[in-house]
């Protein structure tokens, strides 16, 4: 039920639509996407951030909630655990159950590495499943991998690690044939031929989707991978530390069944870190489109073995999250609404910006017009402005929206809202970690020659800002390069005596820089208890 405030503006929004229906509203210069993004954009926010005052990183800037578990200690620090005794003894030990941690385990089983993975909920419960609009691949005639480059390196303002970024489209036409040939539903014309869109930042219609339930299918056609070849996953049991060995190298980890408290040790001779995003941790009060193990894990694990963090001050928050009804506030509202027609609009029906700018500019616009121009429609967690949805519809014609992006109709229409007729109302929240852990070219970390890194635990892909589709795209490319380069890498590794000996050098380290926050890391689950978001 909307208020009788949205429902004046709603009236607005349709007088205007027929005028706005005629128009593209103008792109912003880079110098006015600059201002906006200093003046509006969470990254700039000096509130929401702290220095981490130990280790790799020192110095450096993170989100204060980070900083918090970066400045904690492990939950198994001093406890006595016999790393002697393996409960699990394999080549390639994975981390983590989603995209980029089932591509490495089918890749690592097909170059006939013994395998297992371990993921703290179940296989499948992680941001790929969340994913909607799609994935990005040049693999059309009038596109290319240079192109979907340059789109890319831009969009994240120039700082993407060449070597990565290079990777990443050079890889992505045979990560979407692998898929398809996995038995992924990708859309497809009459012929055959696979549809493609635009997504913010694109310069080419590169967009590969499934309906806008592109990471639901793609993960599910994984999973599904994984269980028909008999990888072993160990399901709610959480990595909660790497083993290393006595020569530094990385020996497994240390487990924690989460029904049974009781902790349990893997011996690897390579380890893929595969755990995923941080939206969770509701940075800067945020809502999230996050799935609920969203809870930087990975960034933990790898930081206090010695790993380098990379970016991890640039955080993404999507556009577009729904602001009303209360029960989906946070929840993604795919760019593909945007891509098919709908333009962003304000409480007087104005169109502000447009709607295929990147994510961060387009967030930081929703910002201003709320906090600044007093522009935001009220809803009871603060403000949002309206998607113009039935937009689309006179774009395209009838039927699109359904069989376009049927979940996000049905999202909607489950609270009565029909976003064919009306307007939608949504404001930005927290999707995506820019930052992560530093690897190189190959997938390795910089520091620990057999512990690699995929998907979005990952730092220096994208940048400080990533285009729509690019990560249902890294996760399959670096997923499935970690898994091939693990089991090559095993072959090679001899173990030396398992230890724990670098929480007890980052626990002295945490002393001596005076940190006591109470709390243990990994966070593993959100602590949601007493405390509102946003
Ligand atoms: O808007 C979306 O569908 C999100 C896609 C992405 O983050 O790549």
């Amino acid at each position: 039920m909307l208020t009788a405030k949205m429902l004046e503006s709603v009236k607005k929004v349709e007088a205007t639509r027929g005028e706005r229906m005629g128009m593209e509203p103008r792109r912003m210069t880079a110098e006015e996407k600059d201002a906006l993004l200093k003046e509006f954009h969470p990254d700039y926010s000096i509130a929401g951030f702290d220095q981490i005052r130990v280790g790799q990183n020192k110095g450096e800037k993170a989100p204060l909630e980070l900083v918090n578990l970066l400045h904690s200690n492990s939950r198994i620090l001093g406890m006595p655990l016999d790393l002697t005794h393996a409960d699990y003894d394999v080549d390639v030990l994975v981390i983590g159950g989603g995209g980029a941690g089932a591509s490495a385990a089918i890749e690592a089983n097909e170059a006939g590495a013994n395998v297992m993975m371990v993921t703290k909920l179940r296989i499948g419960d992680a941001n790929t499943m969340m994913a909607e609009g799609g994935i990005q691949a040049a693999d059309k005639e009038n596109d290319s991998p240079m192109q979907h480059y340059l789109d890319a390196f831009g969009g994240g303002h120039f700082a993407a690690r060449p070597e990565l970024l290079k990777r990443l489209v050079m890889e992505a036409p045979d990560a979407i044939r692998w898929l398809n040939e996995l038995g992924v539903m990708f859309d497809k014309d009459e012929t055959g031929r696979m549809i493609t869109t635009h997504g913010g930042g694109t310069s080419r219609k590169r967009m590969h989707a499934c309906r806008d339930y592109s990471g639901a299918e793609i993960m599910r056609t994984l999973r599904d991978e994984v269980i028909n070849r008999g990888i072993p996953v160990a399901e709610f049991t959480s990595a909660v530390e790497l083993i290393k060995d006595d020569k530094g190298q990385a020996a497994g980890a240390v487990l924690l069944n989460m029904e049974t408290g009781e902790y349990l040790t893997a011996r690897a001779k390579t380890v893929i870190i595969a755990t995923g995003g941080a939206g969770r941790l509701h940075y800067q009060g945020f809502p999230t489109s996050n799935h609920y193990g969203a809870t930087a894990d990975g960034l933990i694990l790898g930081y206090r073995a010695g790993v380098p963090l990379l970016y991890q001050d640039t955080i993404q928050y999507h556009p577009t999250g729904a602001a009303y009804p209360a029960q989906i506030f946070g929840a993604l509202v795919t760019e593909k609404v945007r891509s098919l027609g709908a333009m962003l609009v304000n409480v007087e029906g104005e169109a502000f910006i447009h709607p295929l700018e990147t994510r961060d500019v387009a967030a930081a616009g929703i910002i201003r017009e709320c906090r600044s121009r007093n522009k935001g429609v009220p809803v009871p967690e603060g403000y949002g402005v309206w998607l113009d949805t039935p937009m689309i519809e006179l774009i395209h014609g009838e039927g699109t929206i359904e069989k376009r992006i049927p979940a996000m109709l049905r999202m909607f229409l489950n609270y009565g809202i029909d976003m064919r007729k009306m307007p939608i109302l949504v404001y930005p929240t927290l999707h995506y970690q820019n930052g992560g852990l530093e690897i190189n070219g190959e997938g390795y970390t910089k520091t620990i020659g057999n512990l690699l890194v995929a998907g979005e635990a990952v730092g220096g892909i994208h940048g400080r800002n990533r285009l729509m589709g690019n990560s249902l795209l890294d996760i399959i490319v670096f997923g499935r390069n970690a898994g091939k380069a693990a089991a090559r890498k095993a072959k090679d590794v001899t173990l030396g005596n398992p230890t724990l000996r670098h929480l007890e050098e980052y626990a002295r380290e945490l002393e001596e820089a005076g940190l006591h926050t109470g709390c243990v890391s990994p966070m593993l689950l959100p602590d949601y208890a007493g405390k509102r978001h946003m």
